[in-house]
């Protein structure tokens, strides 16, 4: 979904500030080889944490040569039982090819219509852009996951840290309202974020 480029490359300068549509290009006699490689993919993520998960982004901020080029790459590691959780990338479509385990794959239409299905080794998917969706290990192993997207850096809003973790919070009046619940259960569920 980002705007084509008007030049072969721009390898981002992240010294610099990021401006309209990415960031400044690195003087061209700087540009190597290895701007155009990246190794921060290969090593399995740390899934010790309330989700039993882990994103490693290779987007503009990790890998600069990705910069104007609209695409860029995740690697999600699953513990047994792993969520990542409901979320959605405002930027961009995301693909995906499960790598290792089993996942429960889906998102949500604007219509509320729910599609998912169970995907093992070598199987994909597709989320169309800003739909909310999530990835559920349904294996009882750990679960290995590569998406991408058309987007050097698609932006993700997860939904219940967007919600309940936000600074400053969104008050407990409006989270009551929207889920129709008490004020303890909003409470119960902003400590289980540190907030
Ligand atoms: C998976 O949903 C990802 O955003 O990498
Ligand atoms: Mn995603």
């Amino acid at each position: 979904a980002d705007p084509d480029p008007l030049q072969d490359f721009c390898v981002a300068d992240l010294k610099a500030s990021a401006s309209l549509n990415g960031f400044p290009c690195k003087p061209a006699e700087e540009v190597t080889s290895n701007d155009f490689f990246f190794d921060g993919l290969s090593k399995e993520g740390n899934t010790t944490n309330i989700f039993g998960w882990s994103v490693t982004a290779a987007n503009v901020l990790s890998f600069p040569g990705l910069n104007t080029l609209g695409i860029s790459m995740n690697r999600v590691d699953f513990a047994p039982g792993g969520l990542n959780p409901p979320h959605s990338h405002p930027r961009a479509t995301e693909t995906g090819v499960v790598i290792e385990g089993k996942l429960l794959i889906g998102f949500v239409t604007t219509s509320n219509v729910f599609h998912s299905k169970v995907l093992s080794a070598g199987q994909m998917f597709v989320v169309p852009r800003g739909l909310v969706h999530f990835q559920l290990n349904v294996g009882e192993e750990k679960a290995l996951l590569f998406t991408a997207f058309n987007s050097h850096f698609p932006g993700s809003a997860v939904a219940p840290t967007t919600l309940f973790a936000s600074t400053p919070p969104i008050p407990n009046q409006v989270l009551t309202k929207a889920f129709q619940v008490g004020e303890d259960t909003i409470k119960t569920i902003k400590s289980k974020f540190g907030s």
